[in-house]
């Protein structure tokens, strides 16, 4: 695959910017305890609801989840109802749900059966990419199974379509932005909306970790 090299680069210097470390250690109990808050959305299990597109949580590396609880805050994600959650979190707050949210692994519904053209599609797009309209693989980068590489490429297999949908929109529109050197932006603008439709319908579909 040509384009490997690059992504290991980009991975490299991700890893610089890492979350700043906290005062104490993180701690699952804690993060039980601080959670509680996040519940309502989120669930405890960190299963999220695929009809009101909240993400699932447990699919993620904790350093992940940190960095984009700092996003929030930092507005560079703009949603009206995450934001003042994330606001209102300190460091130590950050990394103990993060460790909490990590450690779970949720029980979550197969996605309704939907059309076997747009699977088909979704499929091809996801482990094919589309080079003549340079749109990479996304297993190129989430891995071959998309269940996500280190602290930086968050896994999607298993994620609400809903939700999948909703974050390559975010890129488009610049309501979600910061990520690693814009890879996704980069992406998700060559995405039409039927791709995005597709990708999302066969991520959702694929077995989580
Ligand atoms: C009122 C519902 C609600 C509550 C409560 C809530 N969230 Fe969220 N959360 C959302 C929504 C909606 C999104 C998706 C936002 C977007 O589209 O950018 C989200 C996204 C996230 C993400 C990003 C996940 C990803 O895949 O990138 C994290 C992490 C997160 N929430 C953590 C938390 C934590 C921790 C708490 C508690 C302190 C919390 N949330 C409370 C609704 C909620
Ligand atoms: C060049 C590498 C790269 C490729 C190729 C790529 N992604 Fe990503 N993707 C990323 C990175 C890095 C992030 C984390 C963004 C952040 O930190 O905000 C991400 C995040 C995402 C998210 C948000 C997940 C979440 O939980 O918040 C979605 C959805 C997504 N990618 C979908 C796709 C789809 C669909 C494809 C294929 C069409 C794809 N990506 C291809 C690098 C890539």
């Amino acid at each position: 695959m040509p384009q490997r090299k690059p992504f290991l680069g980009a991975v490299t210097a991700v890893a610089l910017t890492a979350a700043a470390i906290p005062a104490a250690a993180a701690d699952v109990e804690r993060g039980r305890q601080a959670a509680q808050t996040c519940i309502a959305c989120h669930q405890a299990d960190g299963a999220g609801n695929a009809a009101l597109g909240y993400p699932r949580l447990d699919l993620f590396a904790e350093d992940y989840i940190i960095q984009q609880l700092q996003h929030f805050k930092a507005g560079h994600r703009q949603n009206p109802l995450m934001q003042p959650f994330a606001r209102n979190l300190n460091e130590q707050q950050m990394a103990d749900i993060a460790a909490y949210y990590g450690a779970q692994q949720a029980a979550v519904p197969t996605p309704p059966a939907t059309d076997a053209a747009l699977l088909a599609q979704g499929e091809k797009l996801v482990h094919q990419g589309d080079w003549d309209r340079h749109i990479p693989a996304c297993t190129s980068c989430h891995g071959p199974d998309n269940r996500g590489v280190g602290a930086s490429f968050p896994a999607l297999a298993g994620q609400h379509a809903s939700y999948i949908e909703s974050q390559l929109q975010a890129w488009r529109n610049g309501t979600r932005s910061h990520d690693p050197l814009n890879l996704m932006l980069a992406v998700a603008g060559r995405m039409t909306d039927s791709d995005i439709k597709a990708a999302a319908a066969y991520l959702a579909a694929q077995p989580a970790k």
